[in-house]
């Protein structure tokens, strides 16, 4: 019998189209970019295929703004060139997860066109609309998460809508049954095609508080928006889930900015007919220890006691009644290696390993980006004019204006933006990266020419060899997906060590959370000694002695007889 719970041993990869592969020389990656690279992807072993938006779109921000549900932007290629797509990855054991965006659609997208025209047209209530303030202003003092005030005004109607991201993507009200209908019978017509699953855009915000209110009246933390983990949500989503995704073999991760252990077991509980699992954002949020004071902008990463502490939450969290999903970066993220690793040249390549070592081991899916797999780092741009990303652009042009100096600015963009996620996958050391041969939508990094894929499927101690070890450990070992976790040396300084343990099997992860010589503490080498342990994996040629190296990373594997 077909196993249930199928995506519980997978490992996804993410794909950012735009960014993968450039089939038709305009430098712009494509569908048909993709289905060439279908087997490097066999080869690395991953089981399914997360695609970023392909849908039909103006790109105000990178596809996330959706024209028409039912057809493939244009850049990207041709509804045929989609069922190739699927239809080559089915052939190879592979599966596809759509990326589904439906807190918000383009202005473009005819729902929208319509809904501007007049306050009785049938599309009116398919957004939301409101009148100013009595003082014309806008309704409330939301913000949009890409800066400047939640609301636009327009002009045929002269009412202000809504608008959580950029002004060319209004908010859906989720309250009107007819908008979900309408999603509903979209999400069919893709499952239908065959495919096999769902990432859902902020899907935490599409329940929007009655009446709006500001933060501060909720006492939800935020001062502005207040959609986040709404009332109605998973009620939505149950119903989403009864009415289309119970029908199909689906697999489903809902973006849960917001959302904490509590409220992840609704979406994601394994009884609670939802989502199978959500992606959780306070680890990438930032260290609270060390104050900043524009937002993410300064803010730096989570130090490894911090991240031990919140990994170890959700792990004890969710054990037995959710599943977590397990990531370091995405397309909105800096580079996991720039970020929470070290990229200088030195130890790069280990810490990479390192913090890939760290996240395979917990339990949950893992989420791998684009690129991570041959530790590819942070784009490095130092001009204004080599960044493309909306929000970035944003920021720097309100920073501007209040006159933050521009080198502090850059700096800021240099460390965080989405764009040092979103440059071309680097597959061989040509100019363009073998991404494109002509010169493409985002610069390639200056960064080392042996960071690509070609050199890194050749020399079997890369960073690619060794997630292609990683995940093949996960396909033929139980306990890696099962195992229950526990923490242990809850206060060493320099090592995040953990165990997992399913019947007779037990597995010990080390990890040398540093570029510091660090001593094993005895009882640990005990341990070692005296249960015969096996190493699974390490990211050193030499045996581990008393003292872990920079960024050491090693598991043993133990059988009780
Ligand atoms: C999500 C996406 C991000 C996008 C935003 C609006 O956070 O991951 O890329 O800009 O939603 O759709
Ligand atoms: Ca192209």
């Amino acid at each position: 019998m077909e196993n249930k719970n199928w995506w519980k041993d997978a490992v996804v990869y993410q794909i950012y189209p735009r960014s993968f592969k450039d089939s038709n020389h305009d430098g712009i990656g494509d569908l048909n970019g993709i289905t060439e690279k279908l087997d490097y992807l066999k080869n690395l072993g991953v089981d399914i295929l997360w695609l970023s938006p392909i849908y039909q779109s103006p790109n105000d921000d990178n596809g996330y703004d959706i024209s028409d549900y039912r057809s493939i932007m244009t850049e990207f290629g041709t509804m045929e060139d989609f069922d190739r797509l699927l239809e080559q990855a089915h052939n190879r054991g592979m599966k596809l997860m759509m990326d589904l965006v439906v807190n918000h659609t383009s202005d473009e997208h005819h729902w929208f066109k319509e809904s501007r025209k007049s306050k009785d047209n049938p599309f009116r209530d398919f957004y939301i609309w409101r009148d100013g303030d009595e003082n014309g202003n806008p309704p409330n003092r939301w913000e949009s998460c890409f800066k400047g005030s939640a609301w636009e005004w327009d002009e045929t109607t002269e009412q202000y809508y809504l608008h959580s991201f950029s002004k060319k993507q209004p908010d859906l009200n989720w309250e009107n049954p007819k908008v979900r209908d309408a999603v509903y019978d979209m999400m069919t017509w893709w499952c239908e095609k065959g495919i096999d699953g769902f990432r859902m855009d902020v899907i935490s915000m599409i329940s929007k508080y009655p009446g709006l209110p500001d933060g501060d009246e909720l006492g939800n933390g935020y001062t502005g928006n207040t959609s986040f983990d709404g009332p109605r949500v998973n009620e939505f989503l149950r119903e989403m889930n009864d009415r289309v995704l119970s029908k199909y073999k689906v697999v489903t991760v809902g973006e849960c900015p917001g959302v904490d252990v509590a409220s992840a077991k609704n979406y994601a509980g394994l009884d609670t007919k939802e989502l199978n699992m959500i992606f959780q954002f306070e680890t990438v949020e930032g260290s609270r220890l060390v104050p900043h004071s524009y937002g993410k902008w300064d803010s730096v990463a989570m130090t490894m006691p911090e991240l031990r502490e919140n990994f170890t939450k959700w792990q004890k969290g969710l054990e037995g009644s959710a599943w977590n999903s397990l990531f370091l970066d995405n397309h909105d993220q800096p580079r996991c290696v720039s970020r929470f690793g070290n990229d200088a040249p030195k130890y790069r390549v280990r810490s990479a390993k390192m913090l890939a070592t760290m996240l395979h081991f917990l339990k949950g899916t893992p989420y791998i980006y684009e690129g991570e797999e041959l530790g590819m780092m942070n784009a490095g741009f130092s001009r204004i004019e080599d960044y493309r990303d909306i929000e970035s652009l944003n920021v720097y042009r309100e920073m501007k204006d209040q006159g933050v100096e521009e080198e502090k600015i850059l700096s800021f963009l240099k460390a965080v933006s989405r764009d040092n996620a979103r440059t071309p996958m680097q597959w061989d050391d040509t100019e363009y990266a073998g991404f494109s041969d002509t010169m493409p939508w985002i610069r390639v990094p200056d960064n080392d020419k042996s960071i690509n894929a070609a050199e890194e499927q050749e020399d079997t101690d890369s960073v690619f060899h060794y997630y292609r070890k990683l995940i093949h450990l996960r396909h033929t070992l139980p306990v890696m997906v099962d195992g229950v976790y526990d923490l242990i040396l809850p206060d060493h300084p320099q090592i995040y060590g953990y165990t997992r343990t399913f019947g007779r099997e037990k597995l010990l992860i080390l990890l040398n959370y540093s570029k510091d010589q660090v001593k094993v503490p005895q009882e640990i080498l005990d341990q070692i000694q005296s249960c015969q342990g096996r190493v699974l994996i390490h990211n050193y040629q030499e045996e581990m002695e008393e003292v872990m190296r920079p960024y050491e990373a090693i598991v043993y594997h133990f059988t009780e007889d």
